[in-house]
């Protein structure tokens, strides 16, 4: 037991020595936007609750309701008796707005593409990913023991020049990017892709964890231009804009499918709470009802952008890029100390040199509050 407690105080100093130790802080939600930590109420630019919807009480109630019919948890994997009345509506539902014929709910966004790829990428199979593309699109491809090739970002020549080298020696070849890019908020570029892929004979999946509701009409990141791209595999989460849980995948029946037969984490893990599905249904709903509620978190990022100095946003995740680690600490800490929490981020989940605050903005921000922080940014973070 004594080197297990050694080594992993060894770790915690070296993380400690490079300013890259992280700690869990507790954190009071009070509604969709304050927040209070260590006895300070906050308002909050680092939720991905873009729509204040964990706490709005219609999507409360239907959880509410969900645990009174079904009860608090599923009690076996959706393929044993866990698949609960409600996943069959909630995918309905998720088809309908991805505009694909089947979808299929996993347990969370990262279960989901750690389950996807390996069922459709073996041994003997490519994965092209964005290189920014979240961490868990590239545990998926790790775990289909497939080849990854990372390609630089949102650059469609350069996973063309990829797919040149490398396409013919592999029976199957599949591209992943997130749509929304999750640390930077740009979009990718889908169509050139999709056209991409339809010429080397490889499959394109889109993660759309930061697209679903607040980006295309609410529909995301396949509409966010003028037209519909019909991107065949768009899988997502329900945790960010839809304020509930869970992960989902979009696609052709016959796909949606095999992914239900063969996904380990979909087979050997327990179906979500009902009141995760229940609150999900109920948020698709007001998304779909309410495409005008859903445009306000980029309407906010856009306000920001501008009084910042900042280039446009083109979704509600704004990067503030400051360089090193410690003075990304003491950048979220000014700002904490002005009553905003802008969480620092710092490698391994952004490259090194890059750590940032990573700011998101939702529908309930107040505008005077986004020009004092951007005044803050503009004036003392980045010194314009
Ligand atoms: C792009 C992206 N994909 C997937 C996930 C994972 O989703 P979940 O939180 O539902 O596991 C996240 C965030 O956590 C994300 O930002």
């Amino acid at each position: 037991m004594r080197s297990l407690d050694a080594f992993a105080q060894d770790k915690l100093d070296d993380l400690e020595r490079r300013h890259l130790r992280r700690a869990l802080a507790d954190t009071v939600r009070e509604d969709g936007i304050w927040v209070e930590r260590d006895g300070k109420r906050l308002l909050s630019f680092s939720c991905n609750d873009y729509l204040n919807l964990t706490q709005h009480p219609t999507i409360k109630q239907a959880a509410i309701a969900a645990i009174e019919t079904y009860g608090a948890g599923a009690g076996a994997s959706r393929l044993v008796t866990g698949n609960h009345p409600l996943f069959r509506q909630l995918e309905a539902r998720l088809a309908r707005i991805k505009q694909t014929d089947a979808a299929v709910v996993f347990g969370s966004g990262y279960l989901a593409n750690a389950g996807i790829i390996p069922v459709l990428i073996g041994r003997d199979g490519l994965v092209l990913a964005d290189e920014l593309s979240h961490a868990c699109l590239f545990a998926g491809a790790q775990l289909s023991r497939g080849l990854l090739v990372p390609f630089r970002h949102n650059d469609v020549a350069h996973a063309r020049e990829l797919l040149r080298q490398r396409r013919a020696a592999h029976e199957r070849t599949l591209i992943v990017t997130d749509g929304v890019f999750s640390m930077d908020g740009d979009l990718a570029p889908l169509a050139d892709l999709v056209a991409l892929a339809a010429e080397y004979d490889a499959w394109l999946m889109s993660d759309d964890a930061h697209g679903l509701g607040v980006v295309g009409g609410g529909r995301g990141s396949s509409d966010a231009g003028n037209t519909h791209i019909a991107v065949p595999l768009q899988m997502g989460t329900l945790s960010k804009a839809v304020g509930a849980y869970g992960g989902y995948l979009c696609a052709s029946t016959p796909v949606i499918d095999l992914i239900r037969n063969r996904a380990r984490t979909l087979i050997y893990s327990t179906g979500l709470p009902p009141a995760c599905v229940a609150a999900a249904i109920a948020a698709l709903d007001l998304i779909e009802r309410e495409p005008g509620y859903a445009a306000l978190p980029l309407k906010k990022a856009k306000a920001f952008t501008q009084a910042a100095g900042l280039p446009e946003a083109q979704s509600p995740i704004v990067p503030v890029i400051v360089g090193e680690e410690e003075t990304t600490l003491a950048a979220s800490r000014l700002l904490a100390d002005a009553g905003f929490l802008a969480a620092p981020i710092r490698p391994p989940t952004v490259a090194a040199g890059t750590a940032r605050l990573r700011l998101t903005f939702t529908a309930q921000h107040p505008n005077d509050a986004i020009v004092r922080l951007a005044t803050i940014v503009r004036n003392k973070i980045l010194r314009h």
